[in-house]
């Protein structure tokens, strides 16, 4: 005999299982809701130049936990997000951040790379590490260790990091709160400044906070749907 609780729709629901939580909507509600947040994501842009406001910290949690529920490899959910208000160590990983980009842009760097960039206005310098009221430093599972101190593996630890990135960088802008994506190379001297376990690999560097009022950014256009859809 089947108790009420197993059965929705009359689908038996096997052990280990819950009824999805799905929302349909109706063609010109999704069109609207496409069309919204096109809109909003058309307005995102990397933000170089911060105001030193401080920002709510319930704000940035709820945003963390916007790139918790991503999708992972085995839902090994092989991340975790470092985040650093104090001055002190702000200052420090712009110490150590410059040090790594005056080598990169005075050499490791090539030509290609340097005329890339160039258009961006960036170089070695990069006073936003300590303007910026927090950032958050992206950490990618290599492997994770067990309850036992067991080693385990993780699965596309990049593809399942790269995605939770992008949703923290989308529930960011949602928030109203600029932001930059910075990979400072190469990043090894993160883990250490922050103490990390080994296991613990620095993925991206997110500057996060308000602009400054007079903030610009470079021109740039987007790919239309033509050479987007293949
Ligand atoms: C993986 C990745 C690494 C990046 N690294 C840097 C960086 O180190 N410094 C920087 O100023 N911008 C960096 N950017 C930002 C890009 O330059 C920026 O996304 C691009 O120019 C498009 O501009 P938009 O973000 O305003 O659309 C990076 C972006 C990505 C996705």
């Amino acid at each position: 005999m089947l108790h009420d609780h197993s059965r929705k729709n009359g689908i038996v629901l096997k052990p280990g299982f819950s009824p999805l939580d799905h929302q349909r909507l109706a063609p010109d509600e999704m069109q609207r809701r496409a069309q919204a947040l096109l809109l909003e994501c058309q307005r995102r842009r990397s933000v170089r130049h911060f105001s030193s406001e401080p920002i709510p910290a319930s704000v940035l949690d709820d945003c963390i936990r916007i790139a918790g529920t991503a999708p992972s490899g085995a839902h090994k959910e092989p991340w975790t997000f470092a985040v650093i208000t104090d001055p002190e160590t702000k200052g420090a990983i712009r110490k150590a951040a410059e040090e790594e980009e005056r080598e990169n842009y005075s050499g490791r760097m090539n030509e290609e790379w340097i005329k890339d960039l160039e258009r961006l206005g960036t170089d070695a310098e990069k006073p936003f590490l300590e303007h910026a009221p927090a950032l958050i430093v992206v950490m990618r599972h290599a492997w994770q260790v067990g309850a036992g101190g067991e080693r385990e593996q993780c699965y596309y630890t990049q593809e399942s990091v790269g995605i939770a990135s992008g949703f923290l960088l989308m529930a960011l802008h949602h928030a109203g709160l600029a932001t930059l994506t910075h990979t400072p190379s190469p990043m090894g001297f993160l883990a250490k400044l922050l103490g990390r376990p080994a296991n613990e690999k620095p993925y991206l560097l997110i500057p996060v906070g308000y602009p400054v009022d007079d903030c610009q950014v470079p021109d740039l256009n987007r790919k239309p749907l033509n050479q987007l859809k293949v």
